[in-house]
C-alpha cells in the first residue's frame, strides 16, 4: 500500500477567485497536520494552454502563492512549490501522452466547455492538459487530491492513466490510484450573474465573481447585484434544488462559516435577499480581508514569495526525481 500523500494546484491565470479559496484552498489548509503529506502546487504549465502575458504570468504564479501562504499553508508543514521549476512534470506528462488514449481524452467536458465551438483554434496543450495533470498527481505517487467539483472528471482520468501504466509494464502497483476529495457544501460556487456556470477567474466580467483581493465595498456591492429570485429563504435545503441562485448563496455563507447550509437556514428562513446580502458580505469581509491584506504584504516581496517557492521546489524534486527515473526505467530508458 502506499503511503497517503496529497497534491493538488491551482493555475496562475489571473486573480484567484471565491470559488478557489472555498473549493480548493481552504480545504487545503484543513488538510494540513493531519498526518499526510501534503503537496500544493502553482501550476503554471496549465497555466500557458491559453495565452498568458509573461509579465502577468509571473504575477498571477506569486498571487497564487500569496493566497496560499495568507489563507494558512505553511512551508514547514507543505511543500508549496512551482511546477514549471521542476521538469519531471514535463518528462512524466509526455510518457502520460502516450499512455492516455485520444478516445479518454475526447470525453472531457472541460475541454470542450472551454473550446466552445472553436476547438481546432484550441492549443494543443489545452487539449492534453488532463494528462500533464495525471502526471502532476502521479509523480508524487499522490494518493488523494482535493479539488472542486469541476475536477472530478481529471482526477478519475488519472486513475485511468496509473491502472493502464501498471497493467502494460505489468508494474501492478507501481503508481496508486488517486481519490479526488470532493467535499463541503462549496465545492461548485457558481458565477453571481448566471447560476449555471461556475464562478471562474477566467470568467468574462468582474461582477460574476468575488475576487479573493477585493475590498470590502467591491465585495458588498458584488453581493448586491449578485442574481436571486424573488421568494424569502426557505426553511429546509431541498427547497432550493430549482432556486440555483439560492442555493449558491446558502452554500456559500455555509462554507464560509464551517457549517452546513441547514444550518444557515435555521437561522435565515423567512428572511428576504435585503437582509441576507448584507450579512453574507459582512460574513465574506471578515474572512476575507485579514487574507488579501496579508496577500498585499507579501505581494510587496516577491523576493521573500521567490524564495519559498524555490525551497518548496527543492523538496518537491527530492520525491519527484526517483519516481520518474523508476518511471524510465520500467519503460526501457
Ligand atoms: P479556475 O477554474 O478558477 O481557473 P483552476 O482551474 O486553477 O481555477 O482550479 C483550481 C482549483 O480550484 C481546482 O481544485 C478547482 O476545482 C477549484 N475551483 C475553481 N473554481 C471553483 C469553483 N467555482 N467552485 C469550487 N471550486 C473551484
Ligand atoms: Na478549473
Amino acid at each position: 500500500a502506499h503511503t497517503p500523500r496529497v497534491f493538488s494546484g491551482i493555475k496562475p491565470s489571473g486573480g484567484l477567485t471565491l470559488g478557489n479559496y472555498l473549493g480548493a484552498i481552504k480545504r487545503f489548509v484543513a488538510t494540513q497536520g493531519q498526518g499526510m503529506e501534503t503537496i500544493y502546487c502553482v501550476v503554471d504549465l496549465h497555466a500557458i494552454t491559453v495565452w498568458q502575458d509573461p509579465a502577468d504570468l509571473t504575477n498571477a504564479t506569486r498571487e497564487v502563492a500569496a493566497g496560499y501562504l495568507a489563507s494558512g499553508l505553511d512551508p514547514a508543514q507543505s511543500i508549496l512549490f512551482n511546477q514549471s521549476q521542476v521538469s519531471a512534470h514535463a518528462e512524466l506528462g509526455w510518457i502520460l501522452n502516450c499512455v492516455a488514449r485520444l478516445g479518454w481524452m475526447n470525453r472531457m467536458t472541460q475541454f470542450k466547455e472551454k473550446a466552445g465551438k472553436n476547438a481546432e483554434k484550441q492549443s494543443l496543450g489545452l487539449y492534453a492538459y488532463p494528462s500533464l495533470m495525471a502526471a502532476d498527481i502521479l509523480l508524487y505517487h499522490a494518493t488523494h487530491v482535493p479539488v472542486g467539483e469541476d475536477q472530478k472528471q481529471h482526477v478519475e482520468l488519472t486513475r485511468d492513466i496509473a491502472a493502464k501504466f501498471n497493467h502494460d509494464y505489468k508494474v501492478p502497483e507501481f503508481f496508486p490510484l488517486p481519490e479526488p476529495v470532493i467535499e463541503g457544501p462549496a465545492t461548485r460556487v457558481m458565477n453571481l450573474r448566471d447560476g449555471t456556470k461556475k464562478m471562474s477567474k477566467s470568467g468574462e466580467s468582474d461582477m460574476e465573481r468575488i475576487n479573493m483581493t477585493d475590498d470590502a465595498d467591491t465585495i458588498a456591492k458584488k453581493f448586491k447585484k449578485a442574481r436571486t429570485d424573488p421568494e424569502p429563504l426557505p426553511e429546509t435545503y431541498d427547497e432550493l434544488s430549482e432556486r440555483p441562485e439560492a442555493r449558491n448563496l446558502v452554500d456559500i455563507f455555509a462554507a464560509l462559516s464551517d457549517t452546513k447550509p441547514e444550518e444557515v437556514l435555521a437561522d435565515y428562513a423567512g428572511a428576504g435577499w435585503g437582509q441576507f446580502k448584507p450579512a453574507l458580505a459582512e460574513l465574506a469581509v471578515s474572512k476575507l480581508a485579514p487574507i488579501s491584506v496579508e496577500m498585499a504584504r507579501m505581494m510587496n516581496d516577491p523576493a521573500e514569495i521567490d524564495n519559498i517557492l524555490g525551497k518548496g521546489a527543492d523538496r518537491a524534486m527530492e520525491i519527484a526525481t526517483p519516481i520518474l527515473h523508476r518511471t524510465y526505467d520500467i519503460v526501457g530508458m
